[in-house]
């Protein structure tokens, strides 16, 4: 059945970064939709006809949802917690949670809570980090189906410097893998990322594993964690004295592509800076992570002028919120506090298309490009009394956004439809 989406309508096509040109923008505006794909975008009376059911969020702004590209899905009861950084918060508190998603009852259910709060914060793509049992990635995915929603994930793998609860072997944590991969890659819109945790909590052995899996599965998405922390990083080079530095241990096993997703990368020396450039290999910056955990800044516009093309996630549950317009507001002060500026319409551009450009799937999501999916999140920038105040004052598309960005969160969705499916009661 074919329905329309009116409201004002926003998409990119190119990055506000570099080019003038890069987004549509219809002031009475909407979508056609058809099977969770759009048919066409245009000015509602041009799309308008007297058979085809409309719903109507005017005047509220309808753009492609947000992609998060790095967030951990057991995390779902660790986010906020107090105190520590980054190796005393693994130990602490996240190992021993994620240590709970062994069971199935409790990661099934955990999943659709967990799916509940990405849309309704407006998200409806992530990549996500599972828990090390293979329950906890049977479990998302299931849930993501149900939804049709597109999600990327995988077990992680940890071999030591861990609880046992969370530890696999580094033949079990192949096994695994393999066997979801398998059963889960390109099943609908699921992906399988293969999900080494970080080099501290893989052997070489392991790191070998996730090596031979990438060679074997070249089109799956890699993703891990690389220098996010002081301590971390000595810790890391103490484990692998050969390598030159810490990217050098993820090339040495044959991670690095443009399908290597690489969490933080704040404390980067030029050699990795160079050589992710040269591979395509992927910075994600995760804001609302980097000042909780006090990890440091990430150097958005020195990675970019070095050719690296960089994601924007949440990092929940070392970050503190879903919402991927609080991400962008954290992003923009990190980059105030190095003198670099994010423009409203590049962080909107960041956390859509950008998203999926990070993501190699621009084809599909994080456009509202005609035969794409029709994945939307509709923004209501007078949400709250203090952004109706605010927003009486605003007189450009930018500005709203920017007050979106700033003042806004899971109150300023409207409606977010994954799949041309509305996630909200209508
Ligand atoms: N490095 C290894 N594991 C994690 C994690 O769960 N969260 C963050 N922020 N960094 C990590
Ligand atoms: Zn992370």
């Amino acid at each position: 059945m074919q329905q329309l989406i009116r409201g004002r309508v926003l998409g990119f096509h190119a990055d506000p970064a570099e080019t003038d040109d890069n987004h549509r923008y219809f002031e009475d505006g909407a979508i056609l939709i058809e099977n969770g794909r759009i048919l066409a975008v245009d000015d509602y009376a041009r799309l308008a006809r007297p058979d085809l059911p409309v719903l109507d969020h005017r005047p509220h702004l309808i753009m492609p949802g947000f992609i998060d590209p790095h967030i951990h899905f057991p995390q779902v009861q660790v986010i906020a917690s107090w105190g520590a950084q980054l190796l005393d918060w693994l130990n602490t508190y996240t190992f021993p949670e994620e240590a709970r998603f062994a069971d199935q009852d409790h990661a099934t259910r955990m999943a659709g809570l967990f799916l509940d709060q990405l849309t309704a914060h407006g998200t409806t793509s992530a990549v996500a980090f599972c828990s090390v049992h293979a329950t906890s990635a049977e479990a998302l995915f299931t849930a993501a189906e149900a939804r049709d929603m597109a999600m990327i994930a995988g077990k992680v793998m940890m071999d030591r410097n861990a609880i046992p609860a969370v530890q696999d072997t580094a033949q079990q944590g192949y096994d695994d893998s393999r066997r979801l991969l398998e059963k889960w890659h390109g099943r609908g819109r699921q992906r399988y990322a293969i999900t080494p945790r970080f080099a501290i909590t893989s052997t070489p052995e392991q790191m070998q594993a996730t090596g031979t899996l990438a060679r074997e599965f070249p089109d799956c998405h890699i993703q891990t964690h690389m220098s996010e922390n002081l301590d971390e990083i000595a810790f890391t080079l103490s484990l692998y004295p050969q390598a030159r530095d810490y990217l050098d241990i993820y090339e040495s096993h044959g991670l690095l592509s443009d399908r290597l997703l690489l969490g933080h990368c704040i404390h980067l020396h030029p050699r990795e800076i160079a050589r992710m450039a040269e591979t395509g290999s992927r910075a994600v910056f995760c804001p609302t992570s980097n000042l909780f955990l006090g990890s440091g800044l990430f150097d958005e516009a020195g990675l970019r002028k070095a050719g690296i093309v960089s994601g924007i996630a949440t990092d929940v549950g070392g970050g503190t919120s879903y919402s991927m317009l609080q991400t962008l507001s954290e992003g923009y002060k990190i980059l105030q506090l190095q003198g670099q500026k994010l423009h409203p319409l590049a962080g909107f551009h960041w956390a859509t298309r950008g998203n999926a450009m990070a993501l190699g799937m621009a084809d599909r999501i994080g456009t509202l490009d005609v035969g794409s999916d029709a994945d939307l999140v509709v923004l209501n920038s007078a949400a709250t009394p203090a952004m109706a105040l605010r927003s009486e004052r605003a007189e450009t598309l930018s500005e709203e956004l920017f007050i979106l960005q700033v003042m806004g969160d899971d109150r300023a969705v409207a409606q977010t439809y994954v799949a041309g499916r509305p996630m909200k009661p209508v």
